[in-house]
């Protein structure tokens, strides 16, 4: 019996060209990149060119990119980092109803810690009603995070215009693009 796989959003097999990247690394070239020897500096080396790499992709600069276990880290740290670090300048926040756990759970998290969360409804085809994060912006809002791609039905949000608005008003955007990743790399 022939079996298929349709649950790519879910995980899905390493692109073979990152597997030839890193083969080298995870078979002979395994040094801690902390070290001072040379297997250690090898392994720095890739890493530091690993994120120009990435950062020439996202246009932006190698120190601003951070690596992670995946996508809950990320979402975490990006969260719990620009809530605490912007709580004297306000507690609210803004997301979506559709968002991935790894981003509802730590809003969850934060509301616990005092913080206010606004979850944006979405229209019949999954997407964040602009007029409605408008009208939900207030004084005290830090912080919007609206997901890239939807996991489950593969919506794109409109994260062009959200990150426009939210300029606009000075507050700080997150995006979580796991699947924006996922879906432009292939
Ligand atoms: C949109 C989105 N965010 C976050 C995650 C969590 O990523 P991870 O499983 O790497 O923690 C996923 C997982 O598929 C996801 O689809």
């Amino acid at each position: 019996m022939e079996i298929r796989y349709f649950d790519h959003a879910a995980t899905t097999m390493v692109n073979p060209a990152v597997l030839e990247e890193m083969l080298p690394y995870l078979k002979e070239k395994y040094g801690n990149p902390s070290s001072l020897y040379t297997l250690g500096r090898e392994a720095k080396r890739a890493i530091e060119e690993a994120r120009k790499r990435v950062a020439d992709i996202l246009n932006c600069e190698p120190n601003e990119v951070y690596f992670t276990a995946g996508g809950s880290e990320s979402d975490n740290m990006a969260l719990k980092g620009l809530a605490h670090s912007n709580y004297n300048k306000g507690k609210h926040i803004i997301t979506s109803k559709i968002e991935h756990p790894a981003v509802l759970h730590t809003c969850k998290a934060l509301e616990k810690q005092g913080f206010r969360i606004t979850y944006l409804n979405v229209n019949k085809d999954g997407i964040v009603d602009l007029n409605e994060l408008r009208r939900s912006i207030r004084n005290d809002t830090i912080l919007i995070s609206i997901m890239f791609v939807n996991n489950e039905i593969g919506t794109i949000e409109p994260i062009e215009e959200i990150a426009k608005i939210a300029k606009m008003y000075n507050i700080t955007f997150h995006t979580d693009a796991v699947q924006a990743c996922r879906t432009y790399s292939y």
